[in-house]
């Protein structure tokens, strides 16, 4: 990955950070969250430019992003879907509510659909408790989304995904 690949934002973010940490390694983490938000994943060559820009192993890169759950080592899909399963929301049905969303949408926890459409992941609580279960959809936040009934909430993912299409 050169330069070039990431976009001049997240380059600038990059660049204004750096002086910010007088230990180098210690931008490790940093980066890697600014990458994976402009890419969706790290991949090995942003492991390797990270590693280039801090002037330390790759290996060091790969062992923060092997230790962090959150990191992604493959592309999502177009519409990345994130069910919240702290304990409000898992009494409210996320549970149920995730795994017919994964039958619907045709992908496992943690998976991409194979038409690369839809990745479902769970994640920990999004701070809006009182309106569970809550679903993340990319940057938008989804209420009481009904377990008993989410092919009105499929279709408003399908939409999206058309939308993203038509772009
Ligand atoms: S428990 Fe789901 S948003 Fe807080």
């Amino acid at each position: 990955m050169t330069e070039m690949e990431l976009k001049s934002e997240t380059l600038e973010r990059i660049e204004k950070l750096i002086p910010k940490y007088p230990e180098k390694r210690s931008l490790v983490l940093p980066l890697l969250h600014i990458i994976q938000e402009e890419r969706g994943y790290i991949c090995d060559s942003a492991m390797e430019w990270i590693a280039d820009k801090l002037e330390i192993q790759p290996m060091a890169v790969l062992e923060v992003l092997t230790f962090y759950p959150m990191f992604r080592r493959h592309p999502i899909g177009k519409i990345h879907v994130k069910v919240c399963r702290t304990l409000p929301c898992a009494l409210n049905g996320a549970y149920s509510l995730c795994e017919k969303l994964q039958e619907k949408l045709g992908c496992g926890l943690g998976e991409t659909s194979e038409d690369g459409n839809f990745t479902i992941e769970f994640v920990e609580c999004i701070a809006n408790c009182g309106t569970g279960p809550v679903v993340h959809v990319d940057e938008d936040m989804y209420e009481n989304v009904d377990p008993e009934n989410v092919d009105g909430f499929v279709e408003q993912l399908n939409t999206l995904v058309a939308q993203k299409e038509g772009d």
